[in-house]
């Protein structure tokens, strides 16, 4: 039995009372608070919290938080960590006046991406990716999705999830695996589109599923990318293997994604930078979650999605990096955040919702993650002394993630948590 208690606390955020597993429209700006609190982990859970008036005397770690606020872990429900190299060549081509979709087409991009990966040995990738994990985990994220997409071929594909599974046995945050064959169409199969679609279907799905490798399916359903037709037809077939769908949509166009997401049920459909009044209507009408990259927008230089306008439609916007070398180089939570406020006008309070409780419902973790509650895992940050909750977005550039807790112990950087 080890306990941990943080002392002092100037904000407890997030501290939840009466459990929710989603926050919507008007409810997001009412974010829960607790001041001048107490936070007591147990045996890696959070076993209770509340005013320093009623503060416990003693616990086996004692941190004092006097000045600082905790947050719950930040949960990070979209990015691509896995991959071989990065794309700044690209980068300097966007400057120079080629946009993402132009590189795209010359056979830049995701595709490039895929060449890399596909030259690069499951070991390497490991190594990477466990090194970004680390970064991550060192910006306050305590969960965190993570989509194949770079193999683009079966072996390859494969390659890249079961570098997902190796990274979930040793993570001491849970990780959710997304399967995303369907990132791109292969330069051998442009010709003969329908081919690679059929070797998603018939021989990529059930080998994932049959190694048990993937929580998630997903489609980058968009334009130059997959139709919403073929996008239908992947999902399907991965329901029939049990695979819920989480896919990308509307981020270079009014293509139909959304509403393809939604006909399929998925749990979430993410980009969403071209939402209009009839994706709007569509999302209402559902339980599916617009998932919202700034970070992406931000580097790309394209429209942020319309969170206002989402918000006030009753909508439960998340946040999420997307951290991936071509459109969103960045794992950085607290950025995003700040991208939301001063680019989406999303409130901090809003704001600090979607990345946490309905970042944790994106992945179908909202019961052990997301905010601070009793019996959900202890992993939460301290923050440097903050003098109001706004003063996290605001200081866009400033570090403000202290202490790191992961299941109740002080994490103290990279392989200290890691599970023998
Ligand atoms: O979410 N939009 C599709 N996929 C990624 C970008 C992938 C890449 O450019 O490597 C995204 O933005
Ligand atoms: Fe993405």
């Amino acid at each position: 039995m080890s306990t941990l208690l943080v002392r002092h606390i100037k904000t407890l955020v997030q501290a939840e009372t009466q459990l929710r597993s989603v926050v919507k429209g008007s409810e997001m700006a009412d974010l829960p608070l607790l001041h001048d609190a107490y936070l007591l982990a147990k045996d890696g859970l959070i076993e209770a919290f509340g005013p320093m008036s009623e503060c416990p005397a003693s616990a086996d770690t004692v941190l004092d938080a006097t000045g600082r606020m905790v947050f719950p872990g930040w949960c990070d429900s979209h990015t691509h960590i896995v991959f071989a190299a990065s794309r700044e060549e690209e980068f300097v081509s966007r400057i120079r006046g080629l946009s993402y979709e132009e590189i795209a087409r010359q056979g830049g991009g995701i595709l490039n991406s895929a060449r890399r990966l596909q030259a690069a040995s499951e070991d390497q990738l490991y190594e990477d990716a466990w090194q970004r994990l680390q970064e991550v985990i060192g910006y306050g994220t305590a969960a965190i999705e993570i989509k194949s997409g770079y193999g683009l071929s079966l072996e390859s594909e494969l390659k890249m999830l079961r570098v997902i599974r190796r990274l979930k046995a040793v993570s001491p945050i849970p990780i959710k695996a997304t399967f995303l064959g369907a990132h791109a169409v292969p330069a051998e199969y442009k010709e003969r589109r329908e081919d690679y679609i059929r070797l998603i279907i018939n021989e990529m799905l059930p080998a994932v599923v049959a190694e048990n490798l993937a929580d998630y399916c997903d489609v980058f359903c968009d334009q130059g990318f997959f139709t919403v037709e073929e996008t239908g037809q992947i999902l399907q077939a991965a329901a029939r293997f049990g695979l819920k769908a989480k896919i990308h949509a509307n981020e270079l166009g009014y293509t139909g994604g959304v509403q393809a997401g939604i006909a399929a049920g998925a749990i979430s459909v993410d980009h969403l930078e071209y939402t209009g009044e009839a994706e709007i209507d569509a999302l209402q009408k559902s339980d599916t979650l617009p998932t919202l990259l700034p970070s992406c927008a931000f580097f790309l230089g394209i429209p942020y999605a319309p969170a206002r306008r989402m918000i006030d439609a009753g909508l439960p916007v998340v946040l999420a990096t997307d951290f991936n070398p071509g459109s969103s180089p960045s794992g950085r939570m607290s950025l995003v955040v700040a991208l939301a406020c001063i680019k989406m006008k999303m409130l901090p309070e809003e704001a600090i919702q979607a990345a946490t409780l309905n970042g944790a419902r994106a992945m179908e973790l909202e019961k052990t993650h997301g905010s601070i509650a009793r019996g959900k895992a202890a992993s939460f940050f301290i923050t440097r002394p903050m003098p109001s909750l706004a003063y996290l977005p605001y200081a866009f550039g400033t570090d403000l993630v202290d202490t790191i807790v992961l299941n109740g112990r002080v994490w103290e950087g990279p392989n200290s948590n890691k599970k023998s």
